[in-house]
């Protein structure tokens, strides 16, 4: 259900459940997680690709949900294994084609970059079904598109198109259906070419400093985080290959 390849550097983890349209059971979201633990550890991993088959994810899974009390939703809850992918240290990617709904959309929210398809349906659908979004949509969304956006997609709990996505800064870029894992793996593969320390300190710091109370502090955070990157070899092999006016070979060290 939860199918994973690696190939130099690049990881691409895909939900394969068509029959329900890629709808997030438990046991789907249970493997994903045993695979978060693993990658998180991962000395080979450089950039991940989070996918779907045909369609993305259209949410979590209703029929899975429905006779839940308070404590089986907390249970049947998707957090603690979203956060895991929204804290992987390497860049992530989600490459969105089909439905990318509710728990779905909010899979995608924990990614650093997201890629969709022209046909692609996104939204949270959640206040449908007399819930509101519970895997981080109501705190990743507006942080990536604003308050009144966010409350839009929520309140009226619409679906939108990519066009829409795109326009509104959901979504990084539009695609043919026919390229998404293409352009996903040309990204990818760039991404695994460039200085793995730095990106993973830019990662870091563009994190910590949403969550900073105030700017002064964000800034701080990233001198540390800056001046600790003139320890590595890649700094010195990246700014030496400036000066030398040839490509920089960057080891990750
Ligand atoms: N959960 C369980 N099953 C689902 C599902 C879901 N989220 N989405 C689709 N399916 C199943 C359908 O029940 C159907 O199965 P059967 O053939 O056994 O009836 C199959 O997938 C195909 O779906 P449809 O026949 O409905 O296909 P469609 O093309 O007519 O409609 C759709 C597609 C608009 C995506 C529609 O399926 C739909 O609205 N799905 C639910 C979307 C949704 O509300 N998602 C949010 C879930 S709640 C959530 O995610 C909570 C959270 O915050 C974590």
């Amino acid at each position: 259900m939860i199918q994973y390849k690696e190939h130099e550097g690049v990881g691409v983890m895909q939900i394969d459940r068509p029959e329900a349209l890629n709808a997030l059971s438990r046991e789907i979201v249970d493997e994903m997680d045993a695979l978060l633990d693993k990658l998180a550890e991962s000395k080979t991993l450089r950039v991940l690709i989070v996918g779907g088959t045909e369609h993305f994810a259209a949410g979590a899974d209703i029929k899975g949900m429905v006779d839940c009390d308070p404590q089986g939703a907390r249970a049947f809850g998707f957090s603690p294994t979203y956060n895991k992918l929204a804290a992987l240290a390497v860049p992530t990617i989600a490459a969105m084609g089909g439905y990318a709904l509710g728990g779905g959309l909010e899979l995608a929210l924990c990614c650093d970059l997201r890629i969709a398809t022209d046909s692609a349906k996104l939204g949270l659908p959640e206040t449908n079904l007399g819930i509101m979004p519970g895997a981080g949509g109501n705190v990743r969304l507006p942080r990536l598109v604003g308050e009144a956006k966010a409350l839009e997609l929520i309140l009226f709990g619409k679906q939108i198109g990519a066009q829409e996505a795109l326009d509104m800064g959901l979504v990084n870029t539009v695609v043919p259906q026919a390229e998404l894992m293409e352009t996903a793996m040309k990204w990818a593969e760039k991404l695994a070419k460039r200085a793995p320390v730095a990106l993973r300190t830019a990662k870091r710091t563009v994190k910590k400093a949403l969550s900073c109370p105030t700017a002064e502090e964000g800034i701080d955070f990233e001198t540390e985080e800056w001046c600790g990157l003139f320890t590595t070899a890649d700094q010195k092999e990246g700014m030496r290959a400036f000066i030398e006016k040839r490509k920089p070979a960057f080891t990750g060290k």
